[in-house]
């Protein structure tokens, strides 16, 4: 079983110090020195009633997920793994995960200088190596989910360069790689739950606009570019040329121009 303890002075230090500006997120944040996945706890404690703005993060993951079922590797120390919980109204849920890549990328810029770009959804890229990325996962089963639709979102920032496997190293990066310099973790994680707070406002008082204009401004790697994809079960490439008020990505091909809304777009 995972217990739980006080959060490690490198994370209450600059969260306290943050106050208000964490909003739903300064109520209850959650540390535990390894577990499965942040993801897990999350929804466990969100299927048992937890309140919105639950925040679960670890120093290591067992079992850390990505999307499209991939796996997230999570070394102790190396990373920040972090998964909040959200309650969004319905309207909203379909852009929660653009918002969250943008949040995440303004929160490392915030906390380091550093500026990532956005691959379609929600990669946070330095030029073509990743360097952070989030999942989310919604229960919107209200019939049998006794506590109503709620969505976890879960972040992973790599921040040391040392300790990832072979395959990951190759198209991944760091903070302290990108910067040659140490990072504070726990001015990265503050920040970005920060911004994530201030994006997950817009959405649900009407400022989906700003958040994709964020998120255009930070996409030059995946607007504009062609791109292969798949829809229906069948390859396809194009002009990736905009994200619709939804978060789909709208791309032109020789005779149509597509919605997607899932799976792995790549760049050609
Ligand atoms: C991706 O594939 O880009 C998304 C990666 C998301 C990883 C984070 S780490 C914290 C949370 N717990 C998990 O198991 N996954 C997410």
């Amino acid at each position: 079983m995972n217990l739980s303890e006080p959060l490690p002075s490198d994370f209450a230090e600059p969260l306290a110090r943050a106050g208000g500006r964490l909003d739903l997120f300064s109520r209850r944040v959650i540390w535990y020195p390894e577990v499965s996945s942040t993801s897990d706890i999350a929804g466990s404690l969100a299927e048992r009633g937890a309140a919105e703005g639950l925040v679960v993060a670890a120093n290591m993951q067992s079992a850390g997920r990505g999307r499209l079922g991939r796996t997230w590797a999570s070394p102790p120390g190396a990373g920040l793994y972090v998964s909040v919980l959200l309650r969004p109204p319905r309207l909203v849920l379909p852009m929660v995960t653009i918002a969250a890549g943008v949040a995440v990328a303004q929160g490392v810029e915030a906390a380091t200088g550093l500026r990532a770009q956005l691959k379609w959804p929600n990669d946070v890229c330095v030029g073509p190596r990743k360097l952070a990325g989030v999942l989310a996962e919604a229960n919107t089963s209200t019939p049998d989910c006794a506590s109503g639709p709620y969505v976890i979102l879960g972040f992973g920032i790599n921040v040391l360069t040392a300790a990832y496997p072979p395959d990951v190293a190759l198209r991944a990066t760091s903070l302290e790689g990108e910067l040659g310099r140490h990072v504070d973790r726990g001015l990265v994680f503050v920040e970005c739950l920060s911004a994530l707070a201030q994006r997950y406002s817009d959405l649900t008082h009407g400022g989906t606009a700003d958040v994709i204009a964020a998120w255009r401004g930070r996409a030059a790697t995946t607007l504009r570019r062609r791109v292969r994809f798949e829809t229906a079960g069948t390859h396809l490439e194009g002009v990736a040329e905009d994200v619709d008020e939804t978060g789909a990505l709208l791309v032109r091909t020789a005779s149509a121009t597509i919605r997607v809304t899932s799976g792995e777009v790549s760049w050609l």
